[in-house]
């Protein structure tokens, strides 16, 4: 059986290369064997800003086009995280989004952080910044991660086709080897020994 992964765009601009990011981590983690890749536009789901429910966020009490979404949070068994540096910090996008699920649903899942920019330090501080946050949801923070400088240039393609970056491809099939391996451990474990 295969295990499901959200990868996460965190922006909904016109002209946006998130979606170019998020489309290439797809075709990455498709090609393991043990993955099932499922992209997650925020476009799709039309999460209000700022109008996120206090306690308990059952399904019933999200906005509607967002309660698929819940259930798919709570079913996954990874995330992929892909935001730009927007002000020196996560795109406001991502953060909203994530916040209408419970810590839950996030606990103990692996999660990879890839970020971008058209500057030349690819995010950093945005993936400095979403990293305690994913921590303060419960996720395992992976060790590798990927930065992508001056993202118009990288060679990546509307359909997430990535061709002629000999620094970015061979960091993307690591990834994506690095998520089948920790999903594999932390299911193997979960079913052994549950919390
Ligand atoms: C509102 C805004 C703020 C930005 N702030 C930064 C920044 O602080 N540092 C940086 O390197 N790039 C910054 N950028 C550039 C973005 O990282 C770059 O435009 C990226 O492509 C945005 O992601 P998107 O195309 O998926 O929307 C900013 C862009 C926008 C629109």
């Amino acid at each position: 059986m295969s295990s499901t992964i959200l990868v996460i765009v965190g922006s909904t601009r016109d002209g946006r290369f998130g979606l170019r990011v998020g489309k290439m981590m797809v075709k990455a983690l498709e090609k393991r064997q043990s993955l099932k890749p499922i992209l997650i536009d925020p476009l799709d789901y039309e999460a209000p800003v700022g109008k996120h429910p206090l306690g308990p966020r059952d399904t019933e009490v999200l906005p509607s086009k967002l309660q698929p979404l819940d259930g798919m949070v709570k079913s996954c068994s990874g995330l992929v995280l892909v935001t730009a540096e927007y002000n020196a910090t996560i795109a406001p996008t991502m953060s909203n989004l994530l916040d209408y699920f419970e810590p839950a649903s996030y606990k103990h899942k692996p999660v990879h952080v890839v970020t971008y920019s058209l500057g030349s330090f690819g995010g950093i501080r945005a993936r400095s910044a979403i990293l305690p946050m994913c921590q303060e949801l419960g996720m395992v923070c992976l060790p590798s991660g990927i930065t992508i400088p001056q993202v118009a240039t990288a060679n990546i393609d509307e359909e997430g086709k990535c061709e002629n970056n000999d620094r970015l491809t061979p960091k993307v099939e690591e990834l994506a080897k690095e998520m089948e391996w920790y999903v594999r451990a932390l299911e193997d474990h979960k079913i052994k020994s549950p919390l």
